[in-house]
Parts: structure tokens; C-alpha cells; sequence
């Protein structure tokens, strides 16, 4: 069962990468709404946004659940918890703090928690999905989404492509160490951390950037400094070359358009029991 595909590291992020996450961040943000949606998330309710990043998803949450509600948001980078403070407000705080380990929370805080592209990059899955289900109500909601191995995004087979051309294609052909899940390897994941009425989907969705550069710085700040971490600079600026190339096959009068491929998987714990 993978935990992770390759060593990712939470201490490449910069002010830079925050910032331009968070001026991109409609990408995830539309996404995030197909994982909302099916939660069913109510006024008074409470939730938490694991991985928040700059907090956008969960500002919009905090709308459904209102003045009686709460969102708490955590994500282990500073300068995306930075940003994300700068949206708190009376039902919606934010801390630096990872998956694996949520004792800042009590047991049964929660009605609903959400992973919006987040799952693929933790470490330790088995042990975040113990503390979520820790932390959730009896019947409360969990809802994640992932990158399934079995459909690659379009950008991704593209990069592959490009630095297979700069000839680089060795071990590290897809430098960016993340390639998610399957529905064989997650349903058992959240059978084992205690969940029940498992379900999931793989959905279709599609991207529109204006240039091989805002795809690229994208990748980047998305992957908070994992992405292409293994070339040298000047390696690196023969791929991003190489890319630009690419990717124009993908041009419209719109824009370049991309499809990207995410599983999206629900559960609850159970109503009676622990
Ligand atoms: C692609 S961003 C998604 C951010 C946000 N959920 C959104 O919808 O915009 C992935 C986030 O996962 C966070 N992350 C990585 N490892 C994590 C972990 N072990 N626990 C919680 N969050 C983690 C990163 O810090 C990053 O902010």
C-alpha cells in the first residue's frame, strides 16, 4: 500500500509559492466544491479543512455553517496558514498542523472533515484516517479527494514527455513524487481506519491557463517547491523549455485547456460505536 511514492518535503515552501497559490487557488477551489456538495454540510455544523492551504475552501464553508457553526482550518505550512488567518473571522479559524497528528482536537469535535488535494501527499495515510475518524461524531462525514495512478493529468503525461526529450528520462522521470491512489488501495485504507459506507469516483476536469508559464507556476506552488526538485537549474530550464513546448499542442482561442483526472471518495463513521 503506498504511503507516499518519494520523499516530499514540507520545507521547500516560500512566501513566494504561498502567494501564488493563493492568487491561483480558483483551480482547487472549483474542485473543492464537487467534495462539499455530497458532504451536505449544514448551518450549525462542524468542520474541519485538513491541508487548507490559503484557507479559500474553507472561508466558503464557513458560509454554509454560519454563525453557530465552525470551520477550523490546518495546514503544516506557515506561510499558507499566514495568508489563511487573514480570511479568519468568528466561525473560522486556522493553525498549522498536520494530518497525522490532530490532538489539538477532541474526540467527537467534528461533523464533517475534508481533504481537498491533500490525501496524495501525506505520509503517513493509515494514521491520519485513525485520527480523523478520532475526531469525527458517530455518523459524521469524511470527504477526500486524490490523483488516481490509472489517469494521469494531461500536464503530467506532457512533463513526462518533456523530460523524456531533454533526455533526462532516468529515475527521475516524473520528479514530482506524487501519484495517489486507486479505488482497489483507498477502499481498504478507509475500511481499516474504521469508516463505513465507502464510495468513490473518478471525475473529469478541466483547466484553462493562459500560458505554459501560469501551468508551470501553478505545478509549482501547488506542489509547495516538490515540483521538479530533483533537476539541477539548468536541467530543470531545459524540461520547463522542452514543456512550454508541449503544452502548446493544448491551445484554444480560450486559453490551454487540460484535463486533470481526481478520485473523489466519501465515508462516515459509524452512528453507533466509537
Ligand atoms: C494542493 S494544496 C491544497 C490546499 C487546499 N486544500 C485547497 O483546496 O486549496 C495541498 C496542501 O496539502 C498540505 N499538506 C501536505 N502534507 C500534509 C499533511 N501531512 N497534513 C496536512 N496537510 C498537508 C500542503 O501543505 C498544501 O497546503
Amino acid at each position: 500500500m503506498p504511503q507516499t511514492s518519494g520523499a516530499i518535503s514540507l520545507d521547500h515552501d516560500t512566501p513566494e509559492l504561498a502567494r501564488s497559490y493563493d492568487e491561483a487557488g480558483l483551480v482547487q477551489f472549483r474542485h473543492g466544491k464537487f467534495l462539499i456538495g455530497p458532504l451536505a454540510i449544514k448551518s450549525g455544523e462542524h468542520v474541519l479543512d485538513i491541508g487548507t492551504g490559503t484557507g479559500r475552501l474553507a472561508e466558503f464553508v464557513a458560509g454554509l455553517v454560519g454563525p453557530n457553526g465552525q470551520v477550523i482550518g490546518i495546514d503544516p505550512l506557515a506561510g499558507r496558514i499566514e495568508i489563511a488567518r487573514l480570511r479568519q473571522s468568528d466561525n473560522l479559524q486556522f493553525h498549522t498542523g498536520r494530518a497525522e497528528d490532530l490532538s489539538r482536537f477532541d474526540d467527537r469535535q467534528f461533523d464533517a472533515v475534508y481533504l481537498n488535494s491533500v490525501f496524495h501527499w501525506i505520509a503517513d495515510k493509515s494514521g491520519a484516517l485513525r485520527e480523523i475518524h478520532r475526531v469525527l461524531k458517530p455518523g459524521g462525514r469524511l470527504g477526500l479527494n486524490v490523483q488516481d495512478p490509472s489517469r494521469p493529468h494531461q500536464s503530467r503525461v506532457l512533463l513526462r514527455q518533456a523530460i523524456a526529450e531533454a533526455g533526462l528520462a532516468d529515475h527521475r522521470q516524473d520528479s514530482n513524487p506524487v501519484l495517489g491512489l486507486t479505488d482497489g488501495e483507498l477502499r481498504p485504507l478507509f475500511v481499516a481506519g474504521g469508516f463505513t459506507d465507502y464510495r468513490s469516483e473518478l471525475r473529469a476536469l478541466t483547466d484553462v491557463h493562459a500560458d505554459a508559464n501560469s501551468l508551470l507556476r501553478w505545478s509549482e506552488a501547488s506542489a509547495f517547491g516538490n515540483f521538479l526538485e530533483a533537476f539541477s537549474p539548468a536541467e530543470r530550464e531545459q524540461v520547463r523549455s522542452a514543456f512550454a513546448r508541449l503544452v502548446e499542442t493544448k491551445r484554444t482561442p480560450e486559453g490551454l485547456i487540460l484535463e486533470r483526472y481526481l478520485r473523489f471518495a466519501f465515508a462516515r463513521k459509524a452512528s453507533a460505536g466509537n
